[in-house]
């Protein structure tokens, strides 16, 4: 029984979004909206060759520029900047080193002038010459370099081997071995990227879109050299996260650094034709997926190999193998991630970034090999469900993937048999029906948050979370408002700022899981609080109940018959506040997972991690179009169903799951970053020639929920889905694609060209 059992089951209401108002009328302060009357504008110059060195960094143009008051270039601070260390930071190149250059587009110097048009120009005018060396850009190139990620990432778990996969493979009945390959792909947020520093005296304040003020605030004070207690980051509202604001880049710590020079305030947009090389993104992958199956459909052998591309100084590596091999009872597993290095920049978080390619993968996989075993695709993963991992053999917490299946099937109108490949036609378009699963790892990590509750029916909650659009201030103000009686309008909840009690990173799907399970025991602290208030007041003197068996729900406390409402105990007890201040570290973290969070180390606890195993689950089915003779593809309809263990807020948790639904259909359909062989550089490098859905491209998203309740994930019983909802869909349209059209298009994305032959 868990303690806060009471709220685990809680109401679970639409409640509309407490900041839409101040969002859609403009009034929510994102970053670069904050005005200071000595404002002053960077822009940062930046390589135009991959790989190489700056021979001359001639800036005299630039300096005569109208209206530039400094440029600054990395002897201009000397001894005053540590480098970015990987992890905390997208990546290890120091900006304005200009002795190697690692990518295209590394900052080599800033431009602070009295405006941005007038920086901008000023950048423009730099004369660089480069001795340049020759390019690795993707899979194959000779100059790259291909590790294990086991050797290069330490503590990676991603290689994963039970029984003997060779001697299955080799006696399966059925089998397929099949290569798949997503692209790089780029974040495109409407927000732009920004960083604006300021400094009074020895304190900074940085206010900057981000996913994560705390760890921001440690990681720049490092770079800083500086005391984390002299540094605050501030990002009230972002405008697109996604991981492209999770750790922070070596930008924030030079604008920083050059306020401090300049003694103004300093604000750094990033436009968009710098955005896609100064910004984290997916890294392409290949796979290749063994899979063998018995004469009745059951798999009795899975290998998945992936390879991701990664810069040459760091070893960015995503393993999605580690969600992939506990996905179906396979039998024996065998998996192995390679890393190849090339002259990129360093990849990093975009939304389910472990998911997103190796889920294609295995669902693209699943599908064929359905078909190997002459088997409907969702009766394929029925007969290979499994209630316990198949790695190490622990229970899922909960796993319903099946119900899922049969709800999607069911508000779809899955057909007990689609026909074969290329048989379904509506006039001129050639029709296909697809599926595929979707997945995610509940992770969980240490949390605090303070709620201060008063008498007079308002509270405020106060935390370092983020709110990415997700709905956060929306979910914290209707878990006080639940457990208090109060209208959710009347708490207000401060968000987005260092200053506030530690929250985890905006990451990995885990805000509302442990930012509620830490709400949740700021709730307790204040129960036994109004219980000792209980204890001396007549009404509850008069009833005879003992006060420990006083639960909180709806703004009473209660014990049998008795309730007692506790604004009005407050007020009798002449108690105006009560403030308290609730930790949450999850079961698998150490005793010091509190203090590290305040020390800004985070002790992420990962799905797999625990007794059970904690996964979110959801089944996609889409039905796509392609027309006979242009081969245009149209998706008119996609249906997913997902169970998540407890949904807070239905609303929010539904536009997250759609929007998924969405951003999957473009990563399926559209998305691809593209590069330059010759150069290593980004040809389409901005939102203009970045290819993604507009209205028009998106006609019926369903979303549906499946009731899952599950007290062993975290106390708040939440099983993040912020990423559940683009894990599935490429695989579900490649597998309609196929029954469209009878062929098999095993790279992303598929577009009409794909189709040509087809
Ligand atoms: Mo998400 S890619 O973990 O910000």
């Amino acid at each position: 029984m868990n303690e806060h059992q009471w709220v685990a089951n809680g109401r679970n209401d639409a409640v509309s979004r407490v900041d839409g108002p101040l969002k859609v009328t403009g009034a929510a302060p994102y970053p670069a909206d904050i005005a200071r009357q000595d404002l002053v504008h960077a822009y940062l110059i930046t390589s135009t060759v991959a790989r190489g060195a700056v021979t001359k960094l001639d800036l005299e143009a630039s300096r005569a520029s109208p209206g530039v008051i400094s440029i600054l270039t990395a002897d201009d601070f000397t001894g005053e900047l540590d480098d970015p260390k990987f992890g905390a930071s997208s990546t290890s190149v120091s900006p304005m080193k200009v002795d190697y250059i690692w990518h295209d587009a590394q900052i080599l110097a800033i431009v602070i002038a009295t405006s941005f048009e007038a920086a901008e120009e000023a950048a423009m005018q730099a004369r660089i010459t480069y001795h340049t060396e020759p390019v690795a850009t993707s899979f194959g190139d000779p100059e790259t370099e291909t590790v294990a990620a086991a050797e290069a990432k330490e503590g990676f778990s991603g290689d994963i081997a039970v029984g003997d996969f060779e001697a299955a493979f080799a006696g399966a009945e059925r089998c397929i071995d099949q290569t798949y390959s997503t692209p790089a792909q780029h974040h495109n947020p409407i927000e732009l990227f920004s960083t604006t520093a300021e400094w009074h005296g020895d304190q900074l304040t940085v206010y900057e879109p981000t996913q994560n003020v705390t760890g921001w605030r440690h990681e720049l004070a490092r770079e800083l050299k500086m005391a984390p207690e002299k540094v605050r980051v501030v990002s009230p509202y972002i405008g697109g996260a996604f991981g492209s604001k999770g750790p922070i880049t070596p930008r924030t710590a030079i604008i920083a650094a050059a306020a401090r020079k300049i003694g103004r305030p300093l604000r750094c947009v990033v436009p968009r034709g710098l955005a896609f090389a100064m910004h984290t993104y997916r890294a392409e992958t290949k796979h290749r997926i063994r899979m063998g199956a018995d004469a009745q459909g059951h798999i009795t052998a899975f290998a998945h190999e992936g390879w991701e591309l990664t810069s040459r100084p760091d070893a960015y590596a995503v393993g999605g193998t580690s969600t992939t091999a506990r996905m179906y009872d396979y039998g024996s597993i065998l998996t192995k991630v390679f890393l190849v290095r090339a002259d990129r920049p360093t990849p990093s978080f975009m939304r389910s970034p472990p998911e997103t390619p190796y889920v294609f993968a295995l669902e693209a996989a699943m599908d064929e090999m359905a078909e190997a075993c002459g088997l409907d695709p969702v009766e394929f993963r029925r007969r290979n469900d499994t209630s316990r991992e198949p790695v190490e053999g622990k229970p899922f917490s909960s796993r319903s993937l099946m119900e899922c299946y049969d709800r999607a099937a069911d508000a779809f109108g899955w057909p007990r048999d689609r026909g074969r490949p290329g048989s379904r036609s509506d006039g001129d378009w050639l029709v296909g029906y697809g599926c595929a699963t979707a997945i995610y790892p509940t992770n969980v990590a240490p949390s605090l948050a303070r709620i201060k509750l008063s008498s007079d029916g308002t509270a405020t909650v106060s935390v370092a979370t983020h709110e990415i659009g997700t709905g956060i201030r929306t979910v914290c103000a209707q878990l006080v408002a639940e457990a208090f009686g109060l209208e959710p309008d009347r708490v207000e909840v401060r968000a987005g700022d260092s200053a506030l009690p530690p929250a985890p990173v905006a990451g990995g799907s885990n805000t509302t899981a442990s930012v509620s399970s830490a709400l949740l025991a700021a709730c307790e602290d204040i129960r036994r609080e109004l219980v000792v208030l209980a204890s001396k007041d007549v009404a509850h003197l008069s009833s005879g109940l003992q006060s420990s068996e006083m639960a909180l729900k709806d703004g009473r406390l209660i014990a049998g018959n008795v309730a007692i409402p506790v604004l009005e105990l407050m007020q009798r007890a002449g108690c105006d506040v009560i403030e308290k201040e609730g930790a949450y570290a999850p079961d698998a973290a150490t005793k010091e997972a509190i203090a590290n969070l305040r020390k800004g180390k985070l002790e992420m606890i990962s799905g797999e991690k625990g007794d059970t195993v904690k996964y979110a689950f959801g089944a996609e089915m889409v039905e796509v179009r392609i027309h006979k003779r242009t081969r245009e593809i149209r998706v008119p309809r996609i249906v997913g169903a997902f169970a998540a263990g407890r949904v807070i807020n239905p609303m929010t948790a539904r536009s997250q799951l759609m929007g998924g639904m969405i951003w999957g259909i473009s990563c399926g359909l559209m998305e691809a970053t593209e590069y330059d062989r010759a150069t290593a550089r980004v040809v389409n490098r901005d939102l203009q020639d970045y290819l993604i859905p507009v209205n028009a491209d998106i006609a019926n998203v369903e979303v549906l929920f499946v009731d899952e309740v599950d007290h062993d994930v975290n106390p708040a019983g939440v099983k993040g889905l912020g990423e559940l909802g683009n894990v599935g869909t490429p695989a579900a349209i490649s597998s309609a694609i196929y029954h469209a059209t009878g062929k098999r298009i095993r790279e992303l994305p598929i577009r009409i060209d794909s189709l040509f032959n087809a």
